[in-house]
């Protein structure tokens, strides 16, 4: 099964599919959601300086781990093992994110499933559907089961194709259409009321509350969801790319571009929580925070919209119809770690595998949305917040500890020369070593 491996065809291939996984609802709902819940600039601060000096360093961890062992997560890091506990480690790391890809799957899929049907209302609207228009947007076990089920099978039916065909054709097309909408929609809120009180809630921290444990942690678990780390993710999309390409900058950019349309989207939605409060709708919760949750976005969002009156309408299509899109090219990259494992380590047929595994990871978002205000938060929290550091954690100490240095430098000179001399070589293995296990671990302690 291995001789049927894929690859990305190019560079700009590969920069596109790991920004379409990087790139979805953790950068437009996610972190909006994260930053009203945890007081707003201080958060973004925050989320800032982890992403660059804690995510960046493990992803690129978890690239190069998948571009040596040129495998799914738990072939990979048993490549770079030599004794027999180091096996039995690298399969409980990399089962544990494959494990974990698939839980945000089954919570994400719901999400996304919000992201549709938000997007088929207006439609409904403009054809004049009045009814349909409203049962799409409220919640309802029936409309949940409904759009989850949609969104699974579109996952599905692409990655049933393989990763060129399927990946790399839909992240191509939807990135600058992003980017574009949004600058625009930043650009209209600002001229409205209220918009300049909440650039200030986004961006003028207070500073005293950058160490707050829940900040830290929350901070933390959604720079790596933003980055789709650990959880095996990313050790794929590393294996897919060629031999000759520069991880280090690679990595880079596509930290950047996730970094930057996570930092957009709160600049579009914080924002718009002022100005609707302008409008007369309450932000704020009785004790003075920011209201958030995970049904936040659905409601600034649509009240913005409505403001803008019938363009309204063609506006919000295009926003919900980009999300779905985005948050589709993000789901691929989550079916994709447990079918590559699946189909490499015990020889089962693609399409046999993606369509079992889509079908489990349904009931299991079935099983969400039937106790959807307990479970959505359990699941997630658990997922983001505490499984993926935690094992990208692990990812860190592998090749910081079990991967020898000689073998290391050599994977990471293909492509990149002169990296032996280069100041990321200086610092980033002992900061992979030492600095970045030691700070997760310790943001961890603090909370507790
Ligand atoms: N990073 C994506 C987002 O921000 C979510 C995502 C895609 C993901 N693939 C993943 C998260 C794998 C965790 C693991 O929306």
């Amino acid at each position: 099964m291995a001789a049927a491996r894929g690859g990305f065809s190019s560079r700009l291939g590969f920069i596109l599919a790991a920004a379409g996984s990087a790139v979805g609802l953790g950068n437009i709902w996610g972190f909006p959601t994260q930053t009203a819940s945890n007081g707003g600039a201080a958060f973004v601060l925050v989320y800032l300086v982890l992403a660059f000096c804690l995510a960046y360093p493990a992803f690129m961890a978890e690239l190069l781990i998948g571009r040596y062992g040129q495998a799914n997560a738990v072939t990979s890091l048993q490549k770079m093992s030599r004794q027999a506990w180091q096996k039995r480690f690298a399969f409980m790391v990399g089962f544990g994110g494959i494990i974990c890809a698939a839980l945000i799957l089954s919570f994400y899929g719901i999400i996304a499933g919000w992201m549709m049907s938000y997007a088929v209302e207006p439609f409904a609207k403009m054809i004049g559907m009045q009814q349909v228009s409203e049962w799409v947007i409220t919640q309802g076990i029936a409309r949940n089961v409904l759009f989850s089920a949609l969104f699974m099978f579109l996952t599905v039916s692409i990655i049933r194709s393989g990763v060129e065909d399927g990946i790399e054709k839909w992240s191509k097309r939807l990135m600058p259409m992003l980017i574009a909408l949004l600058v625009l929609l930043i650009i209209y809120v600002m001229t409205l009321e209220g918009a300049s009180e909440g650039l200030d809630a986004y961006l003028n921290p207070d500073l005293s509350k950058i160490f707050e444990p829940d900040l830290l942690v929350s901070a933390l678990g959604q720079a790596f969801f933003s980055l789709s780390l650990g959880t095996s993710v990313m050790i794929i999309y590393g294996s897919y790319i060629g031999k000759r390409e520069n991880l280090v900058s690679l990595g880079a950019q596509v930290t950047l571009i996730d970094v930057s349309i996570a930092f957009l989207a709160g600049l579009l939605i914080i924002p718009s929580m002022y100005v609707a409060q302008a409008q007369g709708v309450a932000i704020f919760a009785a004790d003075g925070s920011l209201i958030s949750g995970p049904s936040m976005v659905f409601s600034v969002l649509p009240t913005l919209f409505e403001g803008m009156g019938a363009m309204g309408l063609f506006v919000g299509f295009a926003f919900f119809i980009l999300m779905s899109i985005a948050a589709l090219t993000s789901s691929i990259s989550m079916l994709e770690g447990p079918v590559s494992y699946v189909v490499e380590r015990h020889d089962i047929e693609r399409t046999k595998a993606t369509t079992g595994i889509g079908f489990l990871i349904f009931l299991m978002s079935t099983i969400i949305v039937l106790n959807l205000d307990f479970m959505l938060d359990f699941v997630a929290t658990l997922a983001t917040e505490y499984g993926q550091p935690i094992i990208a954690m692990l990812c860190c100490i592998f090749v910081g500890w079990i991967w020898q240095r000689s073998e290391l430098l050599e994977e990471i000179k293909q492509g990149n020369e002169q990296v032996e001399n280069s100041l990321f070589w200086k610092i980033w293995p002992w900061y992979t070593k030492f600095v970045c296990p030691v700070a997760i671990a310790m943001v961890f302690i603090h909370s507790l």
